[in-house]
């Protein structure tokens, strides 16, 4: 088989860059690991910025995301039981978008469907050769037979645990890392969400999220130990966990119901430079993790393939590498700015084996954060997404 693009991974960076290079006559095969149903029963993310809802706009699967996504102009932050409203509207003008991981990729993987475009479910094994050469290959396994694929670029969209920057020679690429010492157990219910608004929330029993993926299902979460196992914690014992850390008025309000699925994801901040390999580009979670408490993964995943998505049509229609070649370092600076604001909501939020001193500094901080529109104004800004 021969294609233009290779994309390893069809999670939202590969099906959306798919969906825009398909869109601008570049043709591509996109080879995943696992089958359409199991990535489909991830749940992810929550939150979008406008600049991934442009984007699924620019690919053409926006129209359920205006359709049922809710559009939130602020955000609630609850601190020991005393809840504050920070309203990005108000500050900045912009606002974002609750729509589940799970329904854009269903509404990317229908898009391209109706495009005709290839996807290989239950791909494995893949291997990225010749990748500093002019054609790459990708050879993989499915149902027990060896193929092959030739391109002239394989885009690295396999998340953080793909083979695509495993591929890369160990003195040609840098990881920058840091684990978090705590996760989050996930609920996903069939209720009407505590609040119209997300409500971060910080108490000394650890920290909490209320989000929510529709008016009638809402999405809690609490921090957890990393040694826990998500058989042992019934339904139950997750609500009387997540009671307390919430204010008065929330612990009222809140509807309990059975769980539909229940998980627990680690916390890390991840770095690899660079994103470009020769032929490989990487994109998404495959190249950078940041823990989930900024909401950015997926917006960063979109940002990457806004860049690489030009690059690559740029390369095609006009025959200019420029856009390729500065692929890297544009995707990086935006990608260390989320990083940064998400270590810093993580920082600010959470329970820490430490000491009183760091508790100390993050009541400060969010007493500052409350008591000032600057401050406000910053994170604000960061969490709706910087423009490009
Ligand atoms: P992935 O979604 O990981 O997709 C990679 C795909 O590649 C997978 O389908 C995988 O099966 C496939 N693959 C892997 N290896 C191979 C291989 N060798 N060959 C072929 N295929 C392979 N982000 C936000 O922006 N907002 C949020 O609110 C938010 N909340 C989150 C909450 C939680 C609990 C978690 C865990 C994450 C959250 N994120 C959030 C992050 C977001 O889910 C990820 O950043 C996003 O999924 C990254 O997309 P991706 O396509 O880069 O990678
Ligand atoms: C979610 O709804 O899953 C969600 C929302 C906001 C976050 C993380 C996850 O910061």
């Amino acid at each position: 088989m021969r294609t233009q693009v290779a994309i390893i991974g069809a999670g939202p960076a590969g099906l959306l860059l798919g969906q825009l290079l398909g869109r601008n006559g570049i043709d591509n095969i996109i080879l995943e690991r696992a089958s359409a149903e199991h990535v489909l029963g991830r749940i992810r993310a929550g939150v979008i910025e406008q600049v991934a809802v442009d984007l699924l706009d620019e690919a053409g699967v926006g129209a359920r995301m205006h359709r049922e996504g809710l559009i939130h102009d602020g955000t609630q932050i609850c601190v020991e039981g005393v809840r504050h409203r920070v309203d990005f509207k108000a500050l900045t003008g912009r606002t974002v978008m609750v729509y589940g991981q799970t329904e854009i990729t269903r509404d990317l993987m229908e898009g391209r469907a109706a495009a005709g475009l290839t996807t290989i479910y239950e791909a494995h094994d893949a291997e990225l050769h010749d990748l500093s050469g002019t054609t790459p290959r990708v050879l993989y396994r499915c149902a027990g037979t060896a193929h092959e694929i030739a391109c002239d670029f394989v885009a690295g969209c396999d998340g953080f645990h793909g083979v695509s920057r495993r591929s890369v020679p160990a003195g040609a690429i840098r990881h920058y890392e840091r684990v978090y010492p705590f996760g989050w157990l996930g609920l996903l219910a069939d209720t009407p969400p505590v609040s119209e608004e997300l409500i971060y929330v910080r108490h000394h029993n650890g920290f909490a999220l209320c989000s929510m993926r529709s008016p009638t299902r809402s999405r809690y979460y609490i921090q957890c130990s990393l040694a826990e196992d998500v058989e042992a914690w019934p339904d139950e014992r997750f609500w009387n966990e997540l009671k307390p850390r919430l204010d008065e008025a929330a612990r009222e309000a809140i509807v309990t119901g059975p769980s539909i699925e229940k998980s627990i994801a680690p916390l890390r901040s991840f770095v690899a430079e660079p994103m470009r390999f020769g032929r490989l580009l990487l994109a998404g979670d495959a190249s950078h993790i940041v823990p989930p408490t900024g909401a950015k993964g997926l917006n960063l995943a979109a940002s990457d393939v806004r860049y690489l998505s030009r690059a690559l049509v740029e390369y095609y229609r006009e025959g200019s590498s420029d856009g390729l070649d500065h692929y890297s370092q544009r995707a990086l600076a935006r990608v260390w700015k989320a990083e940064r604001f998400s270590w810093w909501m993580t920082s600010l939020l959470h329970t820490f084996p430490d000491s009183g001193f760091e508790q100390k500094m993050q009541l400060a901080e969010l007493d500052y954060l409350f008591g000032s529109r600057a401050a406000a104004t910053a994170f604000a800004e960061n969490y709706v997404g910087l423009p490009f």
